[in-house]
């Protein structure tokens, strides 16, 4: 029988499928609602400078600030008190230089913010994102021979900031520079100086990304010429992804990241699905700059905006999501707003 545009789908009693029944209270919507989030896996970024008192908002951020050391403390603690239990942290260096050497100095900002973190806020999960372009004086995330980044000399660096953060007491470390082979040496460099237990979170399938943008900003670390193309992966590409994702596992990453999010759930949803590892995604600056700018116009709704894209980066499989909005929906979570 053909069906016209009046028919009904039935079932076999005649009755009319009726989907929103399930929609039709508060109620029954929570009962049935299929992913949630929770503060636990939500991880705040924060950006170390030298100073102390120092609080020095990040004009393309608001609301994100350069904090020096004892603020940084202080803003673990409130988001702590929020309910969010995971920080990540970035440095901004005094100095720089061709080589990034400040990156494994253990008075660096973040060395002596993982020290005073781990003191202050014993049950928060210290997390450290390494890379070179913070610390190199040229903003690229490796050593240059010219305008080249020298893969296997950048690696060697970048294992001696990670064991760096892990003698400073780091539980987590984040290579976010997408060097070919840096999680295998790292796993052994960590291994080799006592740091077994300390799990890396790869940054696994971090594209070349123009939601970057206000990060470079915050962290004082633009690339002085040139781009990140010849590293980070081109936004077309999720079977290399795949790729990139499996040679981490294979050199020992605890955890696999995708990076940005929300452009990105595609390659989120593949990679939980493939490797059934946990999976990290990163709301990055971008992400974060537009919603405030759109907000701020008065054309878009801030708290709705950020609770359905971070629920939409949970639904396509992300298990920690990393989000400068981790204090604010924290508390939302927890009914405090
Ligand atoms: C360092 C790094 C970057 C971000 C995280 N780690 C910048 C970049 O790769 O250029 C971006 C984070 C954000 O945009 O929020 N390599």
């Amino acid at each position: 029988m053909t069906k016209t545009a009046t028919d009904r789908v039935t079932n076999d009693l005649g009755l009319l499928a009726r989907p929103r029944r399930l929609r039709g209270t508060t109620g029954i919507r929570d009962l049935v609602r299929e992913h949630r989030l929770a503060p636990e896996r939500l991880v705040y970024p924060l950006f170390i400078c030298e100073g102390t008192g120092v609080r020095r908002e990040v004009s393309s951020m608001p609301g994100v600030y350069q904090l020096s050391v004892d603020e940084a403390v202080r803003e673990t603690a409130d988001a702590r008190n929020d309910g969010v239990q995971s920080v990540l942290l970035f440095g901004l260096p005094a100095d720089k230089d061709g080589t990034g050497s400040t990156a494994s100095a253990p008075e660096a900002p973040v060395q002596r913010a993982i020290r005073a973190i781990r003191r202050d806020q014993p049950d928060v999960t210290v997390i450290t994102d390494v890379c070179l372009c913070e610390y190199t004086d040229h903003g690229h995330c490796g050593i240059l021979d010219g305008e080249q980044i020298l893969n296997d000399v950048t690696v060697e660096h970048l294992v001696s900031a990670a064991v760096s953060h892990a003698d400073a007491g780091a539980h987590i470390v984040a290579p976010s520079d997408m060097m070919d082979g840096r999680i295998g040496a790292i796993r052994q460099g960590l291994d080799a100086n006592g740091h077994q237990d300390v799990v890396i979170m790869s940054y696994a399938a971090k594209y070349c990304s123009a939601f970057y943008g206000p990060f470079r900003d915050a962290a004082d670390s633009a690339p002085a010429f040139g781009d990140r193309r010849t590293h980070q992966m081109d936004p077309a590409n999720v079977e290399e992804a795949l790729r990139e994702v499996a040679l981490d596992l294979e050199e020992g990453a605890d955890i696999v990241m995708v990076k940005p999010a929300l452009p990105y759930l595609d390659v989120i949803e593949r990679v939980k699905r493939e490797f059934q590892y946990p999976t990290a995604a990163y709301q990055v600056s971008g992400e974060y700059a537009m919603v405030k700018a759109a907000s701020r116009l008065g054309w878009l709704d801030e708290e709705r905006v950020v609770m359905e894209s971070l629920t939409a980066i949970g639904r396509a499989g992300a298990d920690i999501i990393i989000t400068y909005f981790a204090r604010d929906v924290a508390r939302r979570l927890r009914g405090e707003r």
